[in-house]
């Protein structure tokens, strides 16, 4: 199975957690991609669902694709969101952001009842940080909210470079009009401790740990899609 073939095993044990009638965020990134293709299928079908996109990107294949789609307010309330992951340890903690769109994740994550992220084996670690930690920050004051990132994280014996986010030559900008910090620790042993450090730094307007989101995880590898579950 090549790596395509395992995010569209892990979309497809996700499309069956969905029901007619619910209201569901709907991820970014390359799996969640193959999920809203699935999703469309059904739509198509006659599944009724109303999605809330956690991108530009994803609202755009929605809508090729014939997936209705509503605002976060006028659905401030949703019953399953699926979306994809950087990193899943063993206790659910994710890294996400890859794909720049984080805030969003997390404020759709936020707002439902159960979050289902959908990913390959690759994606499963002990430890947390193998994958540079995006952090969303505003773009005024980038290089005071960078060096208290990186105060924040000396102080917890985390000392990796933290790379400002190209898209070519220009500086990558989010959805929401920010930039992206990635972080390069390697391990991150207290996730929580470094979530509460960041969320203290006035410039830093998100970062890509999602603790206690995940109510599980469909985790597909060679031999199919299990569920992770905490
Ligand atoms: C987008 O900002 C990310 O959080 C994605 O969910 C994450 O990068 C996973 O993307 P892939 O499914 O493409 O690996």
């Amino acid at each position: 199975m090549d790596a395509r073939e395992m995010k569209v095993k892990a979309a497809e044990a996700a499309l069956a957690h969905v029901e007619d009638g619910m209201r569901l965020g709907i991820g970014t990134g390359s799996t969640a991609e193959e999920f809203v293709r699935l999703l469309a299928e059904k739509v198509a079908d006659g599944l009724q669902v109303q999605g809330v996109p956690t991108s530009e990107r994803t609202a755009r294949l929605c809508l090729e694709l014939g997936v209705p789609l509503k605002s976060l307010d006028e659905l401030p309330e949703l019953d399953l969101t699926i979306d994809g992951a950087d990193e899943v340890d063993s206790q659910l903690r994710l890294i996400k952001g890859g794909g720049g769109a984080l805030l969003r994740e997390k404020i759709v994550a936020a707002a439902s009842s159960c979050m289902i992220v959908i990913a390959d084996e690759t994606k499963v670690v002990e430890t947390l940080g193998r994958f540079p930690l995006p952090v969303e920050v505003n773009a005024f004051g980038l290089t005071s909210t960078r060096m208290a990132v990186e105060r924040a994280a000396s102080r917890l014996g985390l000392n990796g470079e933290i790379k400002l986010r190209k898209s070519g030559e220009d500086t990558f900008t989010t959805d929401g009009g920010h930039h992206i910090l990635d972080a390069s620790f390697s391990r991150i042993p207290d996730a929580e401790a470094l979530a509460n450090q960041l969320n203290l730094i006035p410039g830093v307007v998100e970062h890509g740990l999602f603790i206690n989101l995940a109510s599980f995880a469909i985790i597909a590898g060679e031999a199919g899609a299990r569920t992770l579950k905490a």
